[in-house]
């Protein structure tokens, strides 16, 4: 990887450092020392000279020496002191707790690069610290290797930083978000907290999220930050915040809707796991089927189920254009079954088991042959609404059976699965209705890479949305003749992911008779 990777070394442009300087000075006044900690050719020691000139002293520390020696030349004339400093192991106590200097103000620009994109054991620019070792070594395993940089950074300097000094930094804005987070789980809140976003396409020629964030070291119990859309304080978006011990996007919403918080009677399940869509998916052509491998290969249709994926669902598309081949009924079922009951689908099977056996998740280790996840009574219900995880966008979509069979959707969709059209047609109204649209997107934060997930979805309380808007009666009477519809599990409050759902005692062979499945 690129040494300019490696250390996140993208330098601010002048224009960007000037403008962030005139906004610190109109939220902070004039500091009496400012420190650049990773100050690369020192683009906000400039700025802030320009802006301050001798009313301040000015320190900036960096790790790589180049920089050192002519940011050095360049702004020594200025009385700026730069030295050559690792990040990690500086004591930022020391350096910004000084005697003379209570305003002090952190400004810069740290690295953007998270471990994972450094590649976690190729990059050496970490913290050495064993608890930081150790963690990584957890995360590294869990595959959770995501640490980073500019948020341990910012957490250290403000955990350095005096009551009345303050930070600005440019950063990613999941960073300061995940930074302030981290103050208002652990201290609490941060005095005048805030998020101006800035085009860091135009400015650095990265497609990220990016912000100035600023605080100051003052703790409070407000627990909230107010975002603005460009480095202006006439741009004031929203607030976001820390309440009921959540992250919220948008608190003002949040508090409007927050009766909606409570959880459902209706269970959100995940869509059909297969890791394998060259084999188990196909299109129809001329009464055969052709899979990925653009093999035209003969099934029977006992196996084959209808299928939606997330771009059909994210286009609001419920008509599939796509089958697939459902080798169980509830996970962990015995497949063999199928041999017997349609034995060109065994074949098939078995001719593509290479690439069936060899699917990487560990999920299907001592599972019978040709798994599936994401599999349950809840998957051949007849009629679901459904959610794509991948779009950014709330709309759930009514999925109607097609031709008698049950649809099904894959395992980056989100459903509820439904006794009948009018209990989908009720739910999918409650869910794209306004309040519940309100409330989902007060929780959610739009940068974040995928902010439909079920933890957000089963936060939602159907009932309240549907007191609210007048449907309570509707759904109470779709909920009392559940109990005896198809779907034992719909009861609970619980989700299943497929990943966690233990592995279910072998059901009869009998059980996995196609014919029973006739009689959904
Ligand atoms: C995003 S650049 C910003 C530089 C400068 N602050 C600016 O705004 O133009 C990040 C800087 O952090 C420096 N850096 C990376 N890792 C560092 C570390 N461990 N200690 C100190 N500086 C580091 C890089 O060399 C680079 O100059």
């Amino acid at each position: 990887m690129s040494k300019q990777k490696e250390f996140g070394d993208f330098q601010t442009p002048n224009d960007l450092a000037a403008e962030v300087v005139a906004l610190v000075a109109e939220l902070f006044g004039l500091p009496d020392l400012v420190v650049e900690p990773t100050a690369g050719l020192g683009a906000f020691l400039s700025a802030s000279h320009g802006k301050w000139g001798n009313a301040c002293i000015y320190e900036g520390y960096e790790i790589n020496r180049y920089y050192v020696h002519s940011t050095s030349q360049r702004l020594s004339d200025f009385g700026v002191r730069i030295y050559q400093q690792d990040f990690f192991p500086a004591d930022w106590h020391q350096i910004l707790r000084k005697e003379n200097s209570s305003r002090v103000l952190v400004l810069g620009n740290p690295p953007w690069v998270t471990n994972s994109e450094q590649g976690i054991l190729g990059s050496t620019n970490l913290p050495k610290k064993a608890n930081f070792q150790r963690l990584r070594g957890f995360d590294a395993k869990t595959g959770k290797s995501n640490f980073d940089i500019a948020e341990w950074m910012l957490i250290r300097l403000i955990e350095a930083l005096p009551e009345s000094g303050a930070i600005a930094m440019l950063c990613k804005t999941m960073t300061a978000r995940k930074v302030l987070r981290h103050f208002w789980k652990t201290e609490g809140g941060l005095e005048s907290s805030n998020v101006f976003r800035i085009d860091a396409k135009a400015n650095f020629d990265v497609a990220v999220d990016a912000c100035l964030f600023f605080a100051t070291g003052k703790r409070t119990e407000d627990r909230m930050a107010t975002i603005y859309s460009s480095l202006n304080l006439a741009s004031r978006v929203t607030e976001f915040g820390w309440v009921d011990g959540n992250l919220v996007s948008d608190v003002e919403a949040y508090t409007k809707f927050r009766e909606l918080d409570g959880g459902s009677p209706y269970a959100w399940r995940s869509g059909i796991k297969h890791d394998a869509s060259n084999v188990m998916e196909f299109s129809r052509c001329n009464g055969r089927f052709v899979n990925g491998l653009d093999e035209e290969v003969e099934l029977e249709e006992e196996f084959v189920y209808p299928l939606l994926k997330s771009s059909d669902l994210g286009n609001r598309r419920a008509t599939p254009r796509k089958v697939v081949l459902v080798t169980q009924r509830h996970t962990g079922d015995d497949t063999s079954l199928i041999r017997d009951v349609a034995p060109k689908t065994w074949k098939y099977l078995e001719d593509h088991s290479d690439q069936l056996d060899s699917r990487k998740s560990s999920i299907y280790q001592n599972r019978p042959q040709f798994s599936m996840f994401g599999i349950g009574e809840y998957s051949f219900a007849p009629w679901k609404v459904a959610i794509s995880g991948l779009y950014k966008s709330f709309t759930f979509v009514v999925v109607p059976p097609e031709n008698g069979r049950s649809v099904m959707v894959d395992d980056t969709c989100y459903l509820i699965p439904c006794k009948d059209e009018k209990e989908a047609r009720l739910l999918c109204g409650l869910l794209n209705s306004k309040p519940a649209q309100s409330f989902l997107w007060s929780l959610v934060f739009e940068d974040s890479k995928r902010p439909i997930t079920v933890d957000v979805l089963r936060r939602l309380s159907l009932v309240n949305v549907a007191k609210i808007v007048g449907r309570l009666d509707e759904l109470t009477e779709c909920m009392l003749s559940e109990s005896d519809s198809l779907d034992d599990g719909q009861q609970q409050l619980s989700l299943v992911i497929e990943e966690e759902t233990k592995y279910q005692t072998r059901r009869r062979r009998s059980e996995m008779a196609p014919e029973i499945w006739k009689g959904e």
